[in-house]
């Protein structure tokens, strides 16, 4: 049998401009997704917990096709028999599908004893991704793989990120579902319509992320949150933020965030909201539990360089 584990992830800042060669500040998160992997008989299948689907390469929807193109793209000629599990919310700009699909090359890789870089891991993941959406960066297959704080361009290596303080990240659920291929879709709709406005709008995002790299590193969570709210004011111009989401911001930010933002691909999905403290992203939690009556957890986000 060969296992295989992947992170989920969250983008602090850049979605979306990162698509457009702009850099983003993510994160791996220490939750995301697992599989085991046995050698078959007959057709591979996959079989995913907890969305009980099962799907062999030749089935029709985006899983069996997503499936059966890491299988070619890995060159996995004798049929595998995959059990999965994702423990992140599925559509929710937490990267599931990145996480799936990385944790299930790796527990292939493992059960054939192919030792593979992050390189090729990127490369044969994005074929899976690009099933569910198009034109991916490739910033959620990377934090996926790698884990930790990193900065990301799209088609380089990730640079880790170190700070000097852990960020008190909390992310809070909508609990809508948001579909990554339709709000990348808008975004492509309105840089076509007008190209130089959207240039100007990413590179103002780039200025943001280059400067939020800068506050994490050196611990300033005042500045970085308010790198959220400009970097949230941008995406809610490109109209990917959603009535819930923007309670839920307001809500983190009137109960001390010192910012909040939506992450990932927006049109639902997740916000996240910094603080200075512990205590004080538990006040945040708690707060858009109560108030927006929606699930939030609190993540730890580096540190490393601390002390
Ligand atoms: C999705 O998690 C992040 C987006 O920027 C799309 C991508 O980078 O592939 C919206």
């Amino acid at each position: 049998m060969g296992v295989g584990e992947a992170h989920g992830k969250v983008i602090l800042l850049g979605e979306h401009s990162v698509v457009y060669g702009r850099p983003a500040l993510a994160a791996g998160l220490p939750r995301g997704a697992s599989a085991r992997a046995w050698d078959a008989e007959g057709e591979s299948s996959l079989h995913v917990t907890p969305w009980d689907v099962t799907v062999t390469p030749s089935d029709e929807r985006s899983l069996g096709k997503a499936f059966g193109v890491m299988l070619e793209a890995a060159r996995v000629e004798r049929p595998v028999r995959i059990e999965a599990r994702v423990d992140l919310p599925g559509g929710s700009g937490l990267g599931s599908s990145a996480a799936l699909g990385v944790a299930v090359l790796r527990a292939i890789d493992a059960l054939r004893g192919v030792e593979r870089d992050d390189a090729s891991a990127l490369e044969v993941s994005l074929a899976w991704e690009r099933v569910f959406h198009g034109n991916p960066s490739g910033v959620d297959n990377a934090m996926s793989i790698a884990g930790g704080l990193a900065w990301y361009v799209r088609g380089e290596p990730i640079e880790r990120v170190r700070t000097r303080r852990a960020i008190p990240l909390v992310i809070g659920d909508s609990g809508e579902a948001c579909s990554t291929k339709i709000t990348v879709g808008e975004v492509a709709r309105q840089h076509e319509k007008n190209r130089e406005r959207m240039e100007k709008q990413f590179d103002a995002i780039a200025a943001i992320v280059r400067n939020g790299r800068l506050a994490a590193e050196q611990g300033d969570l005042k500045a970085l949150g308010q790198l959220f709210d400009m970097n949230q004011s941008l995406l809610a111009g490109m109209l990917i933020s959603t009535a819930t989401l923007e309670e839920m911001i307001g809500v983190a930010r009137a109960s001390g965030a010192y910012g909040a933002k939506l992450t990932g691909g927006g049109g639902g999905g997740c916000m996240i909201a910094v603080t200075e403290d512990r205590a004080g992203a538990e006040k945040v939690r708690a707060a858009i539990e109560e108030q927006c009556g929606k699930r939030a957890f609190v993540a730890l986000l580096g540190g490393e360089a601390a002390g």
